[in-house]
């Protein structure tokens, strides 16, 4: 805990009587701008629901974008709102009329402002964010979870193997670990290794391990690909990677380049990670097995480049494309050509 401001100023009396006056000075200027913010709140607004309305409006005028999370303003105001006064997307609709205090609307205010001064993603200005139906800890360190294979860990991975079968799931490229530690939340019998080569990412996914108290069945790896971790046959590798092009990254809007680097760029085409995992994966999947692989705005690229690789394409419900599925057993069948693929980069 920090010692108290006037102890940690402790020394001779000289020294504690300036200490006093600074720490005063500091005190009368801290108050000041509070009030001075409070004043510069919008007029007439009071209600949960009319800080929503006014978030919303701002996002709209200001031309955010959209898509960490959420896919219009309304929706994002009011994770902001409910965010800052500890409050839950799941609020029941009967409390949208709670008046808010004059603190809590400096808050809200701020937050609104920052996301359109600075604009960060949303769940970097509250640290949370939702995937799976479970709550996850976020920081700039890693993406903010929106892949739609949400749906397919939500599923237990069915109808694409049998649910009985599936023991050990490997998440290659976890960032904050959402897939792997949602499948080890949905699927109880299951085990699961998370690997990132960022090691900040691998701190964030530890502390959701922590939070979805799954620290007896989710390992942790910090490795490049399948280079370091262990020895094991998984029956489903599923992975997120970087698959954003060189071109593509620079036309995205401000907020995704307010996302680690790392975790967007695959390369001049985008598919430089892609190609090493499919042509490794093969030799880590049980005989029936199967590689679940996002490869996004990269799927025609890849396509191109690999035409007579079987791929399936998954369709969802909640939306989304661009995520691939291989059986160990087509994977074996074209590794000649993955490999090609993956050495001649
Ligand atoms: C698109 S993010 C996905 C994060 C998470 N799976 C999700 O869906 O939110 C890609 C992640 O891959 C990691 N990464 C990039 N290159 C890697 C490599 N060679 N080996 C392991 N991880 C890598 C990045 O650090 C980043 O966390």
């Amino acid at each position: 805990m920090p010692a108290p401001r006037s102890w940690a100023c402790a020394g001779n009396g000289a020294e504690q009587g300036l200490a006093v006056v600074v720490s005063c000075v500091a005190g009368f200027t801290d108050a000041f701008f509070s009030i001075l913010r409070m004043a510069e709140q919008p007029d007439g607004l009071i209600t949960l629901q009319d800080f929503v309305r006014w978030g919303a409006s701002r996002f709209n005028a200001a031309g955010l974008s959209f898509g960490h999370g959420t896919d219009n303003a309304i929706d994002e105001a009011a994770h902001l709102v409910l965010s800052a006064v500890s409050l839950d997307p799941t609020l029941p609709a009967g409390f949208r009329d709670c008046r808010l205090t004059p603190a809590e609307r400096v808050r809200i205010s701020d937050m609104i402002e920052r996301r359109v001064a600075e604009r960060l993603p949303a769940a970097y200005l509250t640290g949370r964010a939702w995937f799976a139906g479970l709550e996850w800890v976020v920081t700039p360190d890693v993406l903010v979870p929106r892949s739609p294979i949400a749906e397919l860990v939500e599923a237990g991975f069915e109808p694409w193997i049998d649910g009985e079968i599936v023991g050990r799931v490997l998440d290659l490229c976890c960032g904050s670990g959402c897939i792997g530690i949602a499948a080890a939340v949905h699927l109880p019998d299951v085990d699961v290794d998370l690997v990132d080569i960022s090691a900040v990412a691998l701190d964030v996914a530890r502390r959701n391990v922590a939070r979805h108290h799954v620290e007896d069945r989710v390992r942790v790896f910090a490795s490049d690909l399948f280079d370091s971790i262990p020895n094991d046959r998984y029956d489903v590798i599923v992975s997120n990677p970087p698959y954003v092009s060189r071109s593509e990254l620079e036309a995205l809007p401000l907020e995704y380049r307010n996302e680690p680097e790392l975790g967007l760029l695959g390369g001049e085409d985008g598919l430089d990670v892609v190609v090493r995992i499919l042509a490794d994966a093969a030799n880590h999947l049980t005989d029936e097995g199967i590689l679940i692989l996002e490869v996004g705005s990269a799927a025609p690229e890849l396509e191109r480049r690999l035409p007579s690789v079987p791929f399936t394409w998954l369709e969802f419900e909640r939306g989304g494309e661009g995520v691939l599925l291989l059986t160990r057993e087509q994977l074996d069948r074209h590794q000649l050509e993955l490999l090609e693929e993956a050495t001649a980069r």
